[in-house]
């Protein structure tokens, strides 16, 4: 029983994983990765990001960025991109830089071009544009909400087969932030710009992960524009660790609800866990204290999570 295999039974088109190339020397951490019954997509963690794929203006170096789609080909694993537009990891070139909004969005245009054009063909999915919301649902950029269709209408134009994402996190369940990014979709919509899917991110907290009711509604909001959903980053973390048998088993149904409510979802099309071993994962150095986020511990074993999402699979 594994992930990918029941979950295409089940009629997703994946469950899968990200990855990150430095990962790829660990034998013991490839041999679960490359089969593709237990993930069937691959997502690079990092490497297709603009700081690596863009690193001076108008040189492009994809030596990295290469590297998982490359593995997944070679497993016959589908590969969702991450990403083109996103505030965070951006060379300094483009942040501490001096732009007008004109010269921002042909930096911005040629980027997404570029780099779209480099893996044409290799893309289930491309998170065009990641994060543009505060908690608030206000705007984070800075040049302004229609760089959001320019973006969009610019991936269309390249890779008329990669499906166009907008992903974000804390908009899993109903508030502020998921309606901004609603409102995306509608807007998009309206103008008749290709918007094919929004992915839910889905950093949850064990204990305060949305309940399944909340998500399967949340979920049904976006399909309901037409748009496809898939939860694109999932991990529940606990906030401090080692977690005890009880918050072992609370993550556990956490994670069992949030694969049920993509189960539940016709339009939700696939899960992608944020790597998939505790060695890996990017939690205990961003969320201070934090940790034991994946369905696999650091050593390799299962934890109660892992037999809970077969169970629901
Ligand atoms: C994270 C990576 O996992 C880390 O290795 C890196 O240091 C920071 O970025 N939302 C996203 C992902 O869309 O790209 C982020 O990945 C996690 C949060």
């Amino acid at each position: 029983a594994q992930f990918n295999q029941l979950a295409v039974a089940k009629g997703l088109t994946y469950f899968g994983t990200a990855t990150e190339n430095g990962e790829l020397s660990d034998t013991q951490y490839t041999a679960i990765l490359d089969n593709s019954t237990e993930f069937g997509q691959l997502t690079p963690a990092n490497a297709q990001k603009w700081d690596s794929t863009e690193p001076s203006q108008g040189v492009f170096t994809f030596t990295k960025g290469d590297v998982v789609p490359a593995r997944a080909k070679a497993n016959g694993q589908l590969l969702r991109c991450h990403t083109l537009v996103w505030y965070s990891q951006l060379p300094s070139w483009v942040s501490a830089g001096t732009w007008t909004n004109a010269t921002l969005t042909e930096v911005m245009k040629n980027h997404i071009t570029k780099v779209m054009t480099q893996y044409k063909g290799q893309c289930y999915a491309w998170d065009v544009v990641n994060e543009a919301f505060n908690e608030d649902g206000t705007y984070r950029e800075s040049i302004g909400p229609e760089y959001i269709p320019i973006a969009f209408q610019t991936a269309s134009e390249v890779d008329p087969d990669a499906k166009l994402y907008y992903n974000d996190f804390n908009i899993e369940s109903s508030g502020a932030k998921s309606t901004a990014a609603l409102n995306v979709v509608k807007d998009l919509k309206a103008k008749s710009i290709r918007i094919d899917g929004v992915g839910m991110q889905a950093h949850f907290i064990v204990g305060s992960t949305p309940s399944l009711s909340a998500q399967t509604t949340n979920l049904d909001s976006f399909t309901a524009q037409g748009v496809e959903v898939a939860y694109t980053e999932l991990d529940i973390r606990h906030s401090s660790v080692p977690a005890s048998a009880a918050q072992l088993a609370t993550q556990a149904d956490d994670y069992a609800n949030t694969v049920s409510a993509c189960l539940a979802v016709t339009g939700c099309i696939g899960i992608t866990i944020w790597d998939f071993t505790d060695k890996y994962s990017w939690v205990p150095s961003a969320f201070s204290g934090a940790g034991e986020a994946l369905p696999y511990n650091e050593d390799f074993s299962k934890k109660p999570a892992y037999a809970a999402i077969v169970k629901v699979l």
